[in-house]
């Protein structure tokens, strides 16, 4: 931890969906600019490692590119490993980046087995269960000098960039009473999912709403003050129960209303892929005013003479997550998906390099002013600068397992959260 500059070597926990469609392409990237130096990627067991490592999509997009996996792919694909990622993580010299790409409850463990071993964090959303969770990872990581950055992709769509200038300006007065909506594929119920989706884990909101409560936090700057969650049980083809649905209401400090619409049921073979919008209604001196995104009709349809999209006809983002043509070998990542890992990548790179040269208590201080100005630009979701969301999340989950009881949030004299009325 004496303040090397130069790449980051990167151990990723977790093999599964966000690590195929947005954080393993745009590690090779990074790869390729010289930012990233080894990777690594630890699962549970070998299984979709071999998918990872076999997968023609990372052949056609960047070769020559690899991962070195844990387990091996030799070993049998179903033995599982739940402890390999603390040695994997052990081998990595200190200062360097663990990604945790782990199912939303398992979070914490993986973040904390990081700053053991001194090294900055890339965690994907939801980052931890509760606030006292979160404070603890931001004084642990705070301490150390270290960067713990969340991974709310969504506040790197340009549209989201322009609407927090735009409301910060008084574009759009004030925002007084709003919906959103993100609904995932039906097919997510067959996937790995089934085997940690489960009531006890998460839910929808906590899952996918917490996008969008993120996004209202960080285009208005307002806090959460109560939440109420009600959730639609089914059953997983593994015979599990989740919740397959939620909705959520969200009241925010200046009393306005966010309603959150999610689950696990969008047609698989209905063009959006998902469905996710945003409608801010918002009040002015003397008029309304509106910020609204469509989120997923982005303006671009798809008819394929084949089925490889897994439909025929599809609405296609080109603001997420594209490997494009470019002027190098393979393809190139394009997106806010991308831009959202680059930024983080970056954020770390520059906490370690600002201690260079130094040692002990200079090089803390070093890398502690980079943190200082990365948690107040608030570009980058920090466990210092966004655990509102933990707030919302750990009220979500007192209110869900009480059929929508709410839940309060206070702020003072500390941040806290307490159901607003106790079931009979
Ligand atoms: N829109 C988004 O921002 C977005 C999208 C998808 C997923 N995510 C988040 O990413 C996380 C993972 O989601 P996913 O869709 O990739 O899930 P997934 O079920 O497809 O994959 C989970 C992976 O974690 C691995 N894992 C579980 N326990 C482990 C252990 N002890 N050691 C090592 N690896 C372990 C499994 O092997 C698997 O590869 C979740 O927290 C989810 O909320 C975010």
């Amino acid at each position: 931890m004496d303040g090397k500059a130069g790449t980051l070597d990167v151990v990723v926990v977790g093999g599964g969906m966000i690590t195929h469609d947005q954080i393993l392409p745009s590690l090779y990237q990074l790869q390729r600019q010289a930012l990233i130096g080894s990777i690594k990627v630890c699962a549970l067991n070998s299984a979709p490692l071999r998918e990872l490592a076999e997968s023609r999509r990372f052949a056609d997009a960047f070769p020559g590119h690899q991962f070195e996996p844990f387990p091996t792919l030799d070993t049998p694909p179903d033995k599982l490993h739940p402890h390999l990622f603390r040695e994997v993580i052990g081998t990595l010299p200190p200062g360097n980046l663990v990604v945790v790409a782990v199912p939303d409850h398992f979070h914490g463990p993986v973040i904390h087995a990081a700053l053991d071993h001194d090294h900055h964090v890339l965690a994907v959303k939801p980052l931890v269960p509760t606030y006292a969770e979160a404070t603890e990872i931001e004084r642990r990581a705070w301490a150390k000098g270290l960067f713990v950055g969340i991974e709310y992709h969504k506040r790197f769509d340009r549209r989201s960039l322009d609407a927090r200038q735009q409301y910060r300006a008084g574009r759009f007065g004030e925002f007084r009473c709003g919906e959103a909506k993100m609904i995932e594929p039906y097919y997510y119920r067959h996937s790995n999912f089934q085997n940690w989706f489960t009531k006890e884990n998460s839910d929808p909101f906590t899952y996918v709403g917490c996008h969008y409560v993120d996004l209202v936090h960080f285009i208005t700057g307002l806090r959460p003050v109560e939440v109420s969650v009600r959730g639609v049980e089914g059953t997983f083809p593994n015979g599990k129960i989740g919740y397959m649905w939620a909705q959520g209401r969200v009241v925010w400090e200046n009393g306005s209303l966010l309603t959150v619409t999610d689950g696990l049921g969008y047609p698989d073979q209905a063009a959006g892929t998902n469905d996710q919008c945003l409608t801010l209604y918002c009040e002015g001196e003397d008029c309304g005013a509106i910020l609204s995104h469509d989120d997923q009709y982005r303006g671009v349809q798809h008819g394929y003479v084949d089925n490889a999209a897994g439909a025929m006809f599809r609405f296609v983002s080109p603001d997420y997550f594209r490997l494009t043509p470019w002027d190098g070998p393979g393809l190139k990542p394009v997106g806010y998906g991308f831009e959202s890992i680059e930024g983080l990548v970056l954020a770390a790179a520059r906490v370690r390099a600002a201690a260079h040269g130094l040692t002990g208590e200079k090089a803390l201080a070093a890398r502690q002013k980079v943190l200082v100005g990365i948690n107040e630009r608030g570009i980058l979701a920090t466990p210092a600068n966004s655990s509102i969301n933990e707030l919302v999340t750990e009220a979500a989950r007192l209110s869900i397992a009480r059929d929508g009881y709410p839940a309060r949030i206070h702020y003072q004299p500390v941040p806290a959260v307490e159901l607003l009325r106790q079931p009979e």
